[in-house]
């Protein structure tokens, strides 16, 4: 098996610890060889608007904190990246998180997902969070989970 057979890497990247270790990783891999691709990709969580309310205005307020938070996220990620000579992506994503990490992978013919085992939740009874869980079902390729 040839490492150069995974050439598109889809990271999930959630902020977490364990995402972090996951981009680490992901980045490792990358760095054997320069054919290797990496695409970062965070889901945001669609704001829903609240019912019987005028919550534009706290709708809006919502949404851009949402947008600094995932510029904080992206500058970060940025920072990480900024030392691999491969070629790579940060993507963001609106929705629910596994569907759309799926939907990417599908599109974009990645041939390896790279995500931590649990994420930002922190319940630790189970082994695999519900993103992880729904990913290592649902993908077409391997999923590599960090732990
Ligand atoms: N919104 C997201 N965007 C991108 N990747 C994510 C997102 N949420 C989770 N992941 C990926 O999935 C991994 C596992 O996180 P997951 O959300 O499944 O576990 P959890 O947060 O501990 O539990 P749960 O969310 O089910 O309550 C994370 O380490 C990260 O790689
Ligand atoms: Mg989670």
């Amino acid at each position: 098996m040839m490492l150069t057979d995974y050439s598109r890497i889809v990271v999930a990247y959630d902020h977490s610890e364990l995402s972090k270790k996951a981009l680490k990783m992901a980045m490792n891999l990358a760095k054997q060889d320069n054919i290797i691709q990496l695409y970062v990709v965070t889901v945001m969580q669609p704001i829903r608007p609240l019912p019987y309310s005028t919550y534009g205005y706290a709708l809006a307020i919502n949404r851009e904190s949402q947008d600094k938070e995932f510029q904080a996220i992206r500058d970060e990620i940025e920072l990480e990246l900024k030392e691999l000579p491969n070629k790579s992506k940060i993507v963001l994503l609106e929705g629910l998180p596994g569907q759309m990490i799926v939907e990417f992978v599908k599109e974009y013919d990645g041939d390896l997902v790279v995500m931590g085992s649990r994420g930002l939740s922190g319940l630790k009874e189970l082994f695999l969070g519900s993103v992880s869980h729904f990913v290592v079902q649902k993908a077409p390729c391997p999923v590599f989970i960090v732990k």
